[in-house]
């Protein structure tokens, strides 16, 4: 099968006044449909960089990004916008909320931009928020909202237009154990179910351990990708989520319900 993300000698670097910094040096790298990927690596490694040209939102130097078979890093920046929003969700560390909306309302806008009517876009706004736990929340702004609910509206409205690929940078990184916990187990069956593709930057091993896909960057180099055997994974998974109540088998029962104008 060909992979849903691929990268050819992909190269990124920033100018900073006389000095030129190489964040990422000929990384190829490909992951597959409904692989649920992690990416880890010490700070500066280059894992926010490789995030940015993967998901379209920077220009590498030098080099290919494809996701499915189109070349995101050819297209024109109204193009990118396009894609982006029809096919593509991100969880950014520092949320990105608009202040002037409210919950509800920065969760249902992925769905606006689909041509989704308001009052399907409202009732999965409303449903995403219940799933991650913030249904009372939904009618409040960013600022009256705590760091963690804030980050769990930005994975909501991720989720909430059913995108084919997600990517996320720390998304966990301001959650506390058990909310990182429910997010992951979310995200996992999400991957397994409807054949999403994830690709998460995380700092937190016992989180990257249960990955289909744990991919270790080194000074801007891909020093490793590897698979994860399903024994091993399933081993990690039950150890993370043992204290979580409900089905513990990843493998198990899920349903999102998805508007018509989102599947594509
Ligand atoms: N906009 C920028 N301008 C100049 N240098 C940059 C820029 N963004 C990143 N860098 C540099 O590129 C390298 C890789 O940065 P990147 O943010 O990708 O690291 P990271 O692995 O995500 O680190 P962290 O775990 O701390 O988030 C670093 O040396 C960083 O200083
Ligand atoms: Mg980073």
């Amino acid at each position: 099968m060909a992979p849903i993300i691929r990268t050819e000698k992909l190269r990124k670097v920033y100018a900073v006044g006389k000095e030129r910094v190489v964040a990422l040096n000929d990384v190829d790298l490909a992951i597959e449909k409904g692989e649920f990927c992690c990416i880890v690596g010490q700070s500066g490694s280059g894992k926010s960089t490789l995030l940015n040209m993967l998901a379209g939102l920077e220009k590498p130097t030098r080099g290919k990004v494809f996701i499915g078979k189109h070349e995101i890093s050819a297209m024109t920046e109204t193009e990118l916008a396009r894609f982006r929003q029809a096919h593509l969700g991100f969880i950014f560390q520092s949320y990105n909320l608009l202040p002037t909306m409210t919950a509800a309302e920065n969760v249902a806008l992925p769905l606006l931009f689909k041509g989704v009517d308001k009052a399907t876009r409202m009732r999965l706004a409303r449903k995403e928020l219940k799933n991650m736990g913030l249904l009372g929340r939904a009618n409040h702004l960013p600022t009256e909202m705590s760091g963690g609910q804030q980050q769990r509206v930005g994975i909501a409205r991720a989720f909430v237009s059913s995108p084919k690929v997600i990517f996320a940078d720390e998304p966990t990184g301001n959650l506390d154990s058990m909310t990182s916990k429910q997010v992951l187990y979310r995200m996992l069956e999400m991957s397994k179910h409807q054949k999403v593709t994830f690709v998460m930057v995380t700092h937190e091993p016992e989180l990257a351990q249960c990955a289909d896909r744990i991919v270790t960057i080194l000074d801007g180099k891909v020093q490793s990708s590897v698979v994860q055997d399903d024994e091993t994974k399933q081993k990690y998974r039950d150890e993370l989520f043992a204290d979580m109540d409900g089905n513990l088998d990843i493998g198990g029962a899920a349903s999102k319900e998805t508007p018509a104008a989102a599947q594509s």
